[in-house]
């Protein structure tokens, strides 16, 4: 259910709305979502077809889009898109941080380039964003969401490079939600749980286990890219213009019995995909 059901429609006119990573998945629910509410959006990602299809997508909202092929690693790439967003769809008062990757990997057998690998998407890439992003954000007195995750805050098995990094994230924002206070700028964290149809939870879940899954989320269900898309509507909106630095958790409360279902379900999927 997209958040034009209870926002008003034109909630975000004449505002743009970038989002790394806004090619599938969370981060395009997310951006649908802004485009529902009027928003001009700019995409980015490495997979051209991908960042097209997405464009098509958005562009059906009626809104003005902009898609940019960059690797959040490399922050001359991210300045180039965010000169080129800003040329095409204005000066950015959104900035959402989602690109990110993962995999399920034993701490004993992920190779150093493996964890690098994931805390340079993930942690230096939301930093390169978001340093990239300063001169556009100080300008609009905008704001930034970035996409976290429980193992940020609750050990996963097989996913020490994943909770290193979104645990990262998390105290990033909170500095810079300090730091960045005097020029207007708000930052905050979206921590999804399990989000029903991505490649994220297709990476880290047995889709024959999915009712176990299930039975261990308080709510009963798994979340939908929606569900993130209207958390980061509101506070991206004057609705939440004096909170900065929160980190907030919308997982049907997946975390709050611990992670032991992940724990036995990952050693599973580990073993099928390892063959
Ligand atoms: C162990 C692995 C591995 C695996 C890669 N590596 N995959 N190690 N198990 N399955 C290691 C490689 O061997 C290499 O180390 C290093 O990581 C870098 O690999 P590359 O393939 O060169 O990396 P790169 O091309 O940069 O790709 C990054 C990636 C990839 C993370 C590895 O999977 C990716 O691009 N993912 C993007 C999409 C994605 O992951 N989406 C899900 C996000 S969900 P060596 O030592 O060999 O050089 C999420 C939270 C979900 O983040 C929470 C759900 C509840
Ligand atoms: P996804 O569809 O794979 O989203 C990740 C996106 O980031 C992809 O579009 C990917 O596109 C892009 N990306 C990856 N590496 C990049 C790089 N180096 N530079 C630029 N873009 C890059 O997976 P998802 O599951 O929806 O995850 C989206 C976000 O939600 C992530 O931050 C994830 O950690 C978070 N999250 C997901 C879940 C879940 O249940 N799925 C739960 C908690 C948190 P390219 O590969 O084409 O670049």
């Amino acid at each position: 259910m997209l958040a034009t059901q209870y926002f008003a429609k034109d909630l975000f006119k004449g505002k743009t709305v970038f989002v790394t990573g806004g090619g599938s998945g969370i981060n395009l629910g997310v951006a649908k979502n802004f485009a529902a509410l009027g928003a001009n959006v700019a995409i980015c990602g490495r997979t051209q077809e991908k960042l097209d299809a997405a464009a098509a997508e958005l562009r059906s909202f009626g809104t003005e889009v902009c898609v940019a092929s960059a690797d959040v690693r490399d922050s001359a790439a991210l300045e180039a898109a965010f000169e080129k967003s800003r040329a095409e769809v204005g000066a950015m008062d959104v900035l959402v941080c989602g690109a990110a990757g993962n995999f399920l990997a034993p701490a004993e057998k992920l190779s150093p380039n493996g964890f690098k690998a994931v805390v340079d998407i993930d942690l230096l890439g939301s930093f390169n964003a978001t340093h990239s992003a300063f001169e556009q954000l100080n300008e609009t007195k905008g704001s930034i969401l970035y996409i976290s995750a429980g193992m940020a805050y609750m050990p996963h098995a097989f996913q020490v490079h994943v909770g290193a990094a979104k645990a990262g994230i998390d105290m990033m924002m909170k500095n810079i939600a300090l730091e960045w206070g005097r020029f207007g700028i708000r930052a905050n964290s979206i921590v999804p749980g399990p989000i029903e149809g991505t490649e994220g939870l297709k990476r880290l879940s047995d889709p024959a286990e999915k009712a176990r899954l299930i039975s261990a989320v308080p709510l009963r269900r798994t979340g939908t890219a929606d569900d993130i898309g209207q958390v980061a509507a509101f506070l991206a909106s004057p609705l939440a213009s004096y909170m900065t630095g929160c980190v907030v958790v919308c997982d049907g409360g997946q975390n709050l019995p611990g992670s032991a279902l992940f724990n036995t379900t990952a050693e599973q999927v580990l073993r099928a995909q390892q063959g």
